[in-house]
């Protein structure tokens, strides 16, 4: 059992961006946390975060041949604008979870399409890191 989890633009500053929106805890916490979750369950976690569109899309791509089985994704602001990440995930044809620490449908009306969700395994929102963990913990049991 092999994870991807993917971060998109500005998630390397979570813990200090808008922390009343996003909270405190930051991007390498939350990574460790979940390999640490991986790991006790005798399972492989990579974590990749680029500010690029053509970072993600190239990383996605060559999930398709490195053993990854699912992939859990932030597309932060590219959840909202990204034909090219989203052809990406459907060309792997790979499993995914689409995760936002906030609740994307309790901000602006901009932030409540997604280029991904109807693509998705399934959406997780507005429950801070813990969104991560709870899509995490569903790649393991499937
Ligand atoms: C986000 C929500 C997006 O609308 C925003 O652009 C982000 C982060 C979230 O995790 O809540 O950068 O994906």
């Amino acid at each position: 059992n092999r994870i991807l989890v993917l971060h998109g633009p500005n998630l390397n500053l979570l813990g200090t961006r808008e922390p009343e929106v996003y909270g405190a805890t930051t991007l390498a916490d939350i990574d460790a946390r979940l390999a640490a979750l991986a790991q006790a369950n005798g399972a492989q976690l990579s974590t990749f975060q680029s500010n690029h569109e053509g970072g993600l899309v190239d990383r996605i791509q060559a999930a398709r041949t490195d053993g990854t089985d699912f992939i859990v994704i932030n597309p932060a602001a590219y959840t909202h604008t990204s034909v090219a990440i989203r052809d990406a995930l459907a060309a792997v044809a790979m499993p995914f979870i689409e995760v936002h620490v906030s609740n994307v449908h309790k901000r602006e009306a901009f932030r409540r399409h997604s280029y991904f969700s109807d693509l998705a395994v399934g959406v997780v929102a507005g429950l801070g890191p813990d969104g991560y963990e709870a899509a995490v913990r569903y790649a393991l049991a499937h």
